[in-house]
């Protein structure tokens, strides 16, 4: 790779783990390229998993005020939902994501056979935000999902392919319609309201993000069934679809615990609870009048679930 530069690249790491998705790394990182002689023209690469995607595109958002960077993901969650979209930045102490930009890269190249040192959990835990695509967006995808259930967790390439593809092109859609999330964009947190609780409440340590996701699909799944806006036979497929593609960590929480901490959720302006539905098979919307009571029911359903058949 390095023969294709005019100059050798700087290689910078970044230790591998959400707490190094700080403000601390990024002084660092900023000023090893400082001391690298970075400039105005100089092209930052991002080359790893979410992780480095999101600190990667905020230096570059920030250094100089700005310089132009690509994105190479090398997990399938990057792959499918971290490096599209233009979303970067790191955490604080008191929360997930509080800093960061809109920053959209140059370009980004999704190779799939970098993909086969990835862990089996990583895979499937990626696999769940595509699951998730289909549900909001591509009723196609959740068939091809349910049909080769086998080839994509074998990682053949043609199926991986296809499902890389389909995420993208749906998120990549849904941003381009609406890149300031102030309204469609918001379809794209199904799960995620109950999933950001569940990963607060185990402290970001038990459970990936797309297996937090997972189970937050589990409950709003059984919500959109009791208002009606999905039938019973849907709520099974799509629930079994989840779990085709699982097993997801066993939960040990309390629900009301849970339902309190979706109350510092960042969807939620002015104290409306936003929460996304599925509409069906490939089609989901926001609703603001999901009551403490229903949200209980949905997440006691799915902690049911969790306890008993997974542990
Ligand atoms: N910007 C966005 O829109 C957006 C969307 C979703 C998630 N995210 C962020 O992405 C992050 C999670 O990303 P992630 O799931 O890729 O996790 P990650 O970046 O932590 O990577 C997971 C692990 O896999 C390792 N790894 C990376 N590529 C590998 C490979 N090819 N083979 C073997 N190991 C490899 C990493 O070193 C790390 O240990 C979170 O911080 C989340 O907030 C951002
Ligand atoms: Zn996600």
């Amino acid at each position: 790779m390095q023969q294709s530069f005019q100059d050798a690249p700087v290689v910078l790491f970044l230790e591998p783990g959400e707490k190094h998705k700080s403000l601390a790394s990024v002084e660092r990182l900023l000023r090893q390229m400082a001391q690298a002689g970075a400039d105005r023209g100089s092209l930052l690469i991002a080359f790893g998993g979410g992780i480095v995607g999101d600190v990667g595109g905020f230096l570059a958002a920030i250094y100089m005020r700005g310089i132009p960077y690509i994105q190479v993901p090398t997990t399938f969650l990057a792959q499918v939902d971290s490096s599209v979209g233009g979303k970067t930045g790191v955490n604080l102490p008191e929360g997930k994501n509080l800093v960061g930009s809109f920053n959209h890269p140059l370009a980004v190249f999704a190779d799939i056979s970098v993909l086969g040192t990835l862990p089996d959990r990583e895979l499937r835990a990626g696999l769940m935000e595509s699951v998730k695509a289909g549900i909001i967006r591509d009723r196609t995808l959740v068939r091809f999902m349910e049909e080769h259930v086998h080839e994509v967790l074998g990682r053949d390439p043609r199926a991986l392919e296809k499902v890389i593809a389909a995420s993208i092109r749906m998120k990549a859609a849904v941003v381009n319609e609406d890149e300031r999330e102030s309204g469609l964009r918001m379809i794209l947190n199904l799960g995620h309201t109950v999933g950001h609780a569940i990963e607060q409440a185990t402290h970001y340590k038990a459970l990936l993000h797309g297996e937090a996701v997972g189970w937050g699909m589990v409950a709003a799944l059984y919500l959109a069934r009791k208002r009606g806006t999905i039938s019973a036979h849907q709520f099974e497929r799509l629930e079994s679809l989840i779990h085709l593609y699982g097993p997801l960590p066993p939960l040990k929480l309390r629900a009301a615990k849970l339902v309190a901490a979706t109350g510092a959720d960042k969807k939620n302006v002015g104290g409306v609870r936003r929460f996304v539905l599925p509409l069906g098979i490939g089609d989901a919307g926001v609703v603001e009048d999901v009551t403490a009571a229903e949200l209980e029911a949905a997440v006691g359903y799915m902690l049911a679930q969790a306890g008993e058949k997974h542990s």
